[in-house]
């Protein structure tokens, strides 16, 4: 006969929770599943995949509070590249003050661009949808609007001068899995 768990001594296994934006943090640079066949002793698989590095742009290049458009991680993923007026929240460079960022609304889709960023307040916004407006020293925070989640943010690198997107936070609108460009 089997005990019942709450007349042993055991204790219940802690159960650790990642949420979806710590899990895809994790993944910006490497994402690693372990699936397991079988029990015991069974084999193991390991599969693993990471983000392309692109060169984005040239940090002499960029001027405070212009927004620059690019692809990544492939060629139909549109994003800007920024140099803000502050520090920001994976800021990259010197200053901590270049960030870059997806330009579709993760709301429903509303395509926002360079053109939407107003380096007065450091925002990307509003959406044409429905008015979302991002922070974009704040890992594309909503500020504003229906939008329930934060722009993905473009992991930068400086290497020189060169600025290099190195992976993704954030899930693009429309995937249920980034594509890497790998
Ligand atoms: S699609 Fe951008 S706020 Fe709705």
């Amino acid at each position: 006969m089997t005990a019942h768990p709450q007349q042993t001594s055991e204790k219940p296994t802690p159960v650790t929770c990642v949420s979806r934006r710590n899990f895809l943090i994790l993944g910006g640079s490497a994402i690693t599943v372990l699936a397991t066949y079988g029990s015991g002793a069974e084999a193991q698989q390991l599969v693993t995949s990471s983000y392309a590095r692109k060169t984005v742009g040239k940090v002499s290049a960029l001027k405070m509070g212009q927004a620059i458009a690019f692809k990544y991680p492939t060629k139909d993923i549109e994003n800007v590249l920024v140099m803000l007026s502050e520090e920001a929240g994976g800021g990259a460079g010197e200053k901590r003050n270049i960030v870059a960022f997806n330009t579709v609304c993760p709301h429903m889709g509303g395509q926002m661009d360079a053109s939407t960023f107003k380096s007065k307040h450091n925002v990307l916004g509003p959406c044409p949808l429905h008015l979302s407006t991002f922070d974009l020293t704040k890992h594309g925070m909503v500020v504003s609007g229906h939008s329930a989640a934060s722009l993905p943010q473009i992991v930068l690198e400086i290497d020189g001068d060169d600025i290099v997107a190195t992976g993704v936070m954030g899930l693009f609108y429309g995937y249920n899995r980034n594509p890497t460009g790998a």
